[in-house]
């Protein structure tokens, strides 16, 4: 069985061929960095055009890749969001098209479900369930993964997500964007101890996350230590709030779950990996992390929870709306 994923819902362009038994056929990928990086982030309306320019030549590649044609592939999945909605249309009205052409099922794929399972395309050991730090630019969750569409969701950020701080931490220190990698680099420079930054919530009952303080609390220290502190502080800050709530939420769990296991574009962060690893250890856990490439946006995720969803019966019509927001 052969899925093809399409994934536009931010400032990636991205198909995907990946079969039922996790070989990854081909897997093909345009970032808009360039195109956003004189603003500072992500602009829309260029992310959209971008997708519709980009995204049919990326499928043929891909195809192409695979030595396959549209007739070989068994369904089509598609992010439906949550995301930007512009590019969220290019891809899912792109894969509708696609369906629709060569007669294959949809599949309407949640973006946070693509995170969610990638951890079992490349750990085929992985089973349900799974404690999941979900931690990218627009999400900061801790979900109980218990099976393909069963996610119970035990914590979220209360205002910014963890790298959404990366990136305007990033954006503070003049760092350029995207901002998560760029304050990795510079922190491994620094000190991170040198700058006395706050770790909000840390301690509190309920394992929800929150970074608003620690950018504004970056943004009244900039100038008063170098630069390359005030990344390695922040992002001890970052890790330090992440271990403290995914503990909080171990504790609070009432099954004894597989594995510790995040997902997401921050988990290429690798002091967030390694912190991660260590609590997994001390609680006898297995530690699971996908390679860099499926941790950040990608279709090969989206092709996976395809085929994890084609094989539980679940299809989508047609007329199935694009959400921009859409919890999972
Ligand atoms: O999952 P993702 O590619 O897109 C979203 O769905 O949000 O995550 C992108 C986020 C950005 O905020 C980026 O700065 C962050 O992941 N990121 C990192 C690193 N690489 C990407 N944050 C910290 N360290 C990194 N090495
Ligand atoms: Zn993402």
């Amino acid at each position: 069985m052969i899925i093809l994923g399409i994934e536009s819902s931010c400032d990636e362009t991205a198909a995907a061929l990946v079969t039922a038994d996790r070989q990854v056929l081909a897997h093909r990928l345009l970032g808009q960095e360039a195109a956003h990086a004189p603003f500072g982030g992500v602009v829309p309306e260029i992310a959209a055009r971008a997708h519709v320019e980009a995204l049919e030549p990326l499928i043929v590649a891909a195809l192409a890749d695979a030595g396959l044609k549209l007739a070989d592939v068994d369904a089509i999945a598609a992010t439906a969001g949550p995301g930007l909605i512009g590019g969220v249309m290019v891809g899912l009205v792109t894969g509708k098209a696609l369906a629709h052409a060569a007669g294959k099922p949809l599949i309407a794929v949640n973006h946070l479900e693509g995170h969610a399972l990638s951890p079992r395309l490349s750990d085929p050991d992985l089973a349900f369930p799974y404690l999941l730090l979900l931690v990218s630019g627009g999400h900061c969750q801790l979900l109980l993964v218990e099976g393909v569409g069963a996610y119970r969701r035990l914590a979220t950020t209360i205002d910014d997500a963890a790298g959404e701080a990366f990136d305007k931490t990033a954006k503070i220190l003049g760092l350029g964007f995207p901002g998560g990698p760029a304050v990795e680099r510079a922190a491994a420079l620094g000190n991170p101890k040198a700058v006395p930054l706050p770790r909000p919530l840390k301690g509190s009952a309920e394992p929800h996350f929150s970074f608003a303080g620690l950018k504004s609390a970056v943004a009244r220290v900039v100038g008063d230590y170098p630069p390359e502190d005030i990344a390695a502080s922040f992002q001890a800050a970052v890790v330090d709030c992440l271990i403290d709530r995914t503990t909080r939420a171990l504790n609070g769990l009432t099954v004894t779950p597989t594995a510790l296991v995040v997902a997401g574009g921050v988990a290429a962060n690798g002091a967030v990996r390694g912190a991660l690893q260590t609590l997994a250890a001390t609680r006898g856990l297995r530690f699971v992390a996908p390679p860099l490439w499926l941790c950040t946006d990608n279709a090969a995720m989206i092709a996976w929870a395809g085929a994890e969803r084609f094989a539980a019966g679940l299809t989508d019509p047609l007329d199935t709306a694009a959400r921009p927001r859409w919890p999972l």
